[in-house]
């Protein structure tokens, strides 16, 4: 099936690992030129490399996403290399857990600041180009923990933000042709997760919860970006897909 991705460009945030370095792995399989932007530049770079030899057209472009002056000039770039932005994956973010009557504000902040206004940044910074081009495609990553996590209010919060994000964002670009979807992964093994305390016991809790009894990889959300991405989902907008192995709790 060809998805009409092949010569597509994709931004996703925060590829320089984890959920975002196998999303920009899977859109190139698929002909999307890609630009590798993450915080740690090292990571980007590293990234892109791998793309690079494995023969994908791919640049790196170190970014903060919370920043706009570091996002206008993530756009920049990429209009100068690639001469468009046909996809954009709002990817960067993280969670900081702590139980909301010890949480400090700096943790608060930080996590809305990343998931949130850094959705608003890129947003915001790519779709002059998609509106002109009358095609857009906007998928950010949301979280299970949309519906509420103990210990994660700041991380929920963002996360069931970005879908409220979403759904305006689809209402107000349909006419140009832009689609706005979220996904909400379940417990995915990737470098973030394997750094936080008590990893292997959230691991073992997760599978215990999920029907299809594993927990996800980055390419089983990197599979649904593409076809998000993709013309097969064309007439999708204003979504949340959940990737979870059917987990809800
Ligand atoms: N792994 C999971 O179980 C899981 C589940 C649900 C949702 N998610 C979401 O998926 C996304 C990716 O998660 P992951 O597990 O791959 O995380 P990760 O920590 O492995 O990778 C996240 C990347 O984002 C980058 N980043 C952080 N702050 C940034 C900023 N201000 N600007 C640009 N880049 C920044 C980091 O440097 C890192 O490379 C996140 O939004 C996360 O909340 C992950």
């Amino acid at each position: 099936m060809d998805l009409g991705l092949k010569g597509k460009v994709a931004v996703v945030t925060g590829s320089g690992r984890g959920i975002g370095a196998e999303t920009v792995l899977a859109l190139a399989q698929e002909g999307v030129k890609v630009v590798v932007t993450d915080i740690d530049a090292e990571s980007a770079r590293a990234t892109q490399q791998r793309l690079a030899a494995l023969g994908f057209d791919a640049i790196a472009v170190p970014a903060d996403v919370c920043r706009a002056e570091s996002v206008e000039a993530l756009a920049r770039a990429t209009i100068d290399a690639f001469g468009s932005v046909h996809i954009l994956v709002n990817n960067a973010g993280f969670p900081r857990d702590n139980y909301l009557a010890k949480m400090p504000e700096s943790d608060w902040d930080a996590v809305i600041d990343t998931i949130l206004k850094g959705a608003y940044h890129c947003t915001k910074a790519v779709l002059p180009m998609m509106m002109a081009q009358r095609f857009g495609r906007i998928i950010n990553i949301s979280s299970r923990a949309h519906l509420g996590n103990p210990g994660q209010a700041n991380y929920s919060a963002a996360k069931a933000g970005i879908i409220g994000f979403t759904r305006a964002v689809s209402l107000e670009q349909g006419r140009y042709n832009i689609t706005a979807n979220a996904i909400a992964p379940g417990f995915v093994e990737t470098e973030g997760i394997r750094a936080l305390p008590h990893y292997q016991r959230i691991k073992q809790a997760a599978i215990a919860k999920t029907p299809l009894e594993r927990v996800g990889t980055p390419r089983d959300i990197a599979n649904a970006v593409v076809y998000l991405a993709s013309d097969a989902a064309g007439y999708i907008t204003g979504e949340t897909l959940h990737v979870t192995g059917g987990r809800y709790s």
